[in-house]
C-alpha cells in the first residue's frame, strides 16, 4: 500500500496565486471583454536587457559546435557566475564571500522550500505575519506543523505580526525559535529593514544559536543607502544567516529561472548533543545530489547583468518599476487611502477602504475597476484588511489603474 506524505492534506485551500488566477480567469470567461489590468503576482512585464539577451544568444551558438558545445556544469554554478556575483554583490559593499559558499539555483522559492532537507523536524519556526506564503506551506508539507486554525494559522508556527499599529517591525519572539525567516525589502507590505533592525535579528541568532533564512529577492530595488541590501552588511550574520537572492525582479528572470543562496562556511548549526556542525558541506551535498545545475545559456545571461552594459540597462528597469511604485503609492495616497511600502520596493500595501475584508475588496476591484491585486490576508492573519498592488506593470497599465481606482472610490463617497 502506497502511503502518501498526510501533512499535504493540512495545506488551505489552493496556492494563493494560482487561486487568484482561478478568480480572475472565471471572470474573464464571463466578462470577455473586461479589460483586465494585473497587478497581483510580482511577474515583470518589460522584456530581457539587451547585453543578457546578446550573452544568452552567444552561449547558445556555443552550444551548436562541438568544439564549444557543453553538457553538465557543475551543480553549484559556473565560476563565472559565482565570481562575478561574489564581486558585484558583496565584495563591492565589503562584504567577504568566496564564490563558493555561492549556489547558483532556478529560484529562491525553490532554494526556500529545498533548505528545509537539511534542518531537524524538531526546530521551532518563526515567520512573519503577513508572510510570503511558500515559507509556511513548506513547512506544512515537511510536517513540521500541526493543523491550521479558522484563521488559517498553523499550530506549532510562532507568527510575529507586522502591521500599521507596530511601523511593520516584527517584535523578537517571546519563546526560543530556532529558524527565522526574514524578508528584506519585504514582500508582501514593500517595508525595509534598518541596519539596526537586522543587527538585533542578527545578536537574537546569535545568542540563541538560531538560523535567519534572509529572502533579498528584491534588494535592487533599495535606493535609500542607509538600508541595507545584504544581511551580510551587519558583523557577524555570516555565523547565523543563509541569503536567497535571485535574478527574477531585477534582470526580468521570472521565466528564464535563476537564483543563488549563500550559505556560508562559518555557519553553524547544532547536532542533538549541541556540538556544532557547518551547514555548508550539508547543502552542498543536497545541491549536488538532488539539482544539475541552471542551463548554461541562462548563467551566460545572468553574468551579463553584470558587465557595465547589462548592469546600467537593469538600473533603467529599476528605474522604470520604482516609477510606477511611485506613482501608484501617490495616487492611492491622493486617492484617500492609507499606502505603505513602495519606496524602496517593487510592492505598495495598502490598507482596504472602509475596513471591508482583503477578499472583498479583491473581488470589488476586479468586478468594479478590473483591476487584479492580492488579498493581505492571502499572506496570513495579519494581512487582513490589507491589499498588495504590484508595480511590475507597464506604465499606461499603471496609470489607468490609479485613474480606475480614484473613480471607484470616488463613486463610493
Ligand atoms: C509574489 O507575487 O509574491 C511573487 O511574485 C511570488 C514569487 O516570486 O514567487
Amino acid at each position: 500500500m502506497a502511503t502518501i506524505n498526510e501533512h499535504y492534506l493540512k495545506l488551505q485551500a489552493g496556492y494563493l496565486f494560482p487561486e487568484i488566477a482561478r478568480r480572475v480567469s472565471d471572470y474573464c470567461q464571463s466578462n470577455p471583454n473586461a479589460q483586465v489590468i494585473k497587478m497581483g503576482i510580482g511577474d515583470v512585464t518589460q522584456p530581457l536587457p539587451a547585453a543578457i539577451v546578446s550573452a544568452m544568444h552567444t552561449a547558445i551558438d556555443e552550444m551548436a559546435t562541438a568544439e564549444t558545445f557543453r553538457g553538465y556544469g557543475p551543480e553549484q554554478g559556473h565560476s563565472f557566475l559565482r565570481d562575478a556575483i561574489r564581486d558585484h554583490c558583496f565584495r563591492n559593499r565589503g562584504i567577504d564571500i568566496d564564490s563558493d559558499e555561492i549556489f547558483v539555483s532556478d529560484g529562491s522559492k525553490c532554494d526556500s522550500g529545498n533548505l528545509l532537507d537539511i534542518f531537524g523536524i524538531e526546530n521551532k519556526v518563526a515567520v512573519l505575519d503577513p508572510v510570503y506564503p511558500v515559507y509556511v506551506d513548506t513547512n506544512v508539507m515537511v510536517g513540521r506543523t500541526g493543523a491550521a486554525d479558522a484563521n488559517g494559522q498553523y499550530s506549532g508556527l510562532v507568527y510575529l505580526p507586522v502591521n500599521a499599529e507596530n511601523d511593520f517591525q516584527p517584535a523578537l519572539p517571546s519563546e526560543p525559535v530556532d529558524l527565522i525567516y526574514l524578508c528584506y525589502p519585504n514582500n508582501p507590505t514593500g517595508t525595509v529593514a534598518t541596519k539596526e533592525m537586522l543587527k538585533t535579528w542578527v545578536d537574537y541568532a546569535r545568542k540563541n544559536h538560531s538560523i535567519i533564512f534572509f529572502d533579498a529577492a528584491y534588494e535592487a530595488f533599495v535606493s535609500d543607502p542607509e538600508i541595507p541590501r545584504s544581511i551580510y552588511e551587519v558583523e557577524g550574520a555570516q555565523e547565523v544567516a543563509i541569503e536567497l537572492r535571485s535574478f527574477s525582479k531585477n534582470a526580468g528572470f521570472t521565466g528564464i529561472r535563476c537564483a543563488y543562496t549563500v550559505v556560508p562556511k562559518k555557519l553553524m548549526g547544532y547536532l542533538p548533543g549541541g556540538s556544532p556542525q557547518a551547514i555548508h558541506p550539508l547543502w552542498n551535498r543536497r545541491h549536488g545530489t538532488k539539482f544539475n545545475g541552471v542551463s548554461y545559456p541562462v548563467q551566460r545571461g545572468a553574468a551579463a547583468s553584470f558587465s557595465p552594459e547589462g548592469k546600467q540597462q537593469i538600473e533603467e528597469l529599476i528605474r522604470f518599476y520604482m516609477n510606477n511604485a511611485r506613482l501608484l503609492r501617490e495616487g492611492l495616497m491622493g486617492a484617500g487611502l492609507q499606502v505603505y511600502g513602495g519606496l524602496n520596493a517593487p510592492y505598495v500595501w495598502l490598507k482596504t477602504p472602509g475596513e471591508i475584508s482583503s477578499w472583498d475588496f479583491f473581488d470589488q476591484l476586479l468586478h468594479e475597476s478590473q483591476i487584479v491585486g492580492t488579498p493581505g490576508s492571502g499572506f496570513g492573519a495579519s494581512g487582513e484588511g490589507y491589499f498588495r498592488l504590484s508595480a511590475f506593470s507597464n506604465l499606461e497599465n499603471t496609470q489607468e489603474a490609479i485613474r480606475r481606482i480614484e473613480a471607484s472610490l470616488a463613486s463610493k463617497t
